[in-house]
């Protein structure tokens, strides 16, 4: 996709989610540059567990998932859907490359940019590694490239990433992953748990007001790339936990009556005071109710990879 028709959907989208009852704006958005560097911020706060949860399941259980993903040492190529800058991962490949099984290392990234600087960093860290760069949309991949890999293919899905869907949008985009893959190949998935709630609202609302910024950073950026005038104080950062639907909910609120123009779409939008508009959704789930999910998109549980508090799992599912 051109930076210009990507730039014409992002004005798209967010004109669509500014004339919606209730409001809404997408955290795909969030991911600018200076995103980019606010979440490695966030990765790196002690209220934000669920990196260092994924971390501990990695470093103590690596050579357990090897011998699930990779029996008898068994060939296997490595496909990261939405790979990052790639921390986590960097622990299994490590200890994939120490233990001498043959694997691929194929990260998939809509931005052939951020592919090219994880290869690079990767290089450097593990120049032994065989690495496939995957640019382009999962599923076009899936069907036209993955699918014809030699061996099994192993997809990691990590930091649950899952949790921007709704359980109807994580259902329907595990049952195309699904549709692609072959009966051999595996998909490790890093999912938050319930817990107590107010673990949960603490790493969504953190005392430095990282998570804040961040929201803040997607009005930012439609005023730099969309030529809006968002006046970043009069609004709020409003996260709040449902434990009924394990959806950490986030908000900015309007705190005044305004009007924002932007110039990409040649508009104004109306906000009444205290008006809010929803920014991400980030699910959690319970054992079972995952459980539920694999089997609703054609899966089975081959095993649950938990860190000691129980707050996280990476879950290995295979095609049924
Ligand atoms: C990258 C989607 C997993 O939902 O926990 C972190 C993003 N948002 N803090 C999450 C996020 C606010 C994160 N994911």
């Amino acid at each position: 996709m051109s930076v210009k028709t990507q730039e014409s959907q992002f004005a798209k989208d967010v004109h669509l989610g500014l004339t919606s009852t209730p409001k809404t704006l997408s955290s795909k958005y969030f991911y600018d540059q200076a995103g980019d560097k606010l979440f490695q911020s966030i990765m790196a706060m002690p209220e934000y567990y669920l990196t260092d949860c994924e971390f501990e399941i990695f470093n103590t259980q690596a050579e357990d998932i090897l011998n699930e993903i990779a029996p008898n040492r068994r060939p296997f190529n490595l496909i990261e859907l939405g790979a990052g800058d790639g921390s986590k991962t960097r622990v299994l490949l490590r200890h994939f490359l120490k233990s001498g099984v043959d694997f691929t290392y194929c990260p998939v990234d809509i931005s052939a940019h951020i592919l090219e600087e994880l290869e690079s960093a990767l290089k450097d860290e593990m120049p032994d590694l065989q690495v496939e760069l995957l640019a382009g949309d999962y599923f076009e991949l899936l069907n036209e490239r993955i699918g014809k890999f030699e061996g099994r293919n192993v997809f990691l899905f990590l930091g649950s990433t899952l949790g921007n869907y709704n359980e109807v949008k994580a259902q329907e985009f595990l049952s195309k992953l699904r549709a692609g893959m072959r009966p051999e190949d595996q998909l490790l998935m890093g999912v938050d748990l319930k817990k107590d709630p107010s673990v949960i609202l603490r790493a969504y609302n953190d005392s430095h007001g990282i998570t804040k910024e961040f929201n803040i950073n997607l009005l930012r950026r439609i005023n730099q790339e969309l030529g809006a005038d968002f006046d970043e104080r009069f609004w709020k950062h409003c996260p709040n936990y449902d434990p009924q639907s394990g959806e950490a909910r986030s908000y900015l609120v309007s705190t005044k009556p305004q009007k924002v123009y932007i110039e990409a779409t040649d508009r104004s939008y109306s906000f009444e005071a205290w008006e809010e508009v929803h920014t991400e959704i980030s699910k959690k789930y319970s054992l079972s109710q995952l459980e539920r999910l694999g089997q609703e998109s054609g899966f089975k549980v081959i095993k649950h990879f938990l860190d000691c508090k129980h707050y996280f799992v990476d879950t290995l599912w295979r095609p049924v």
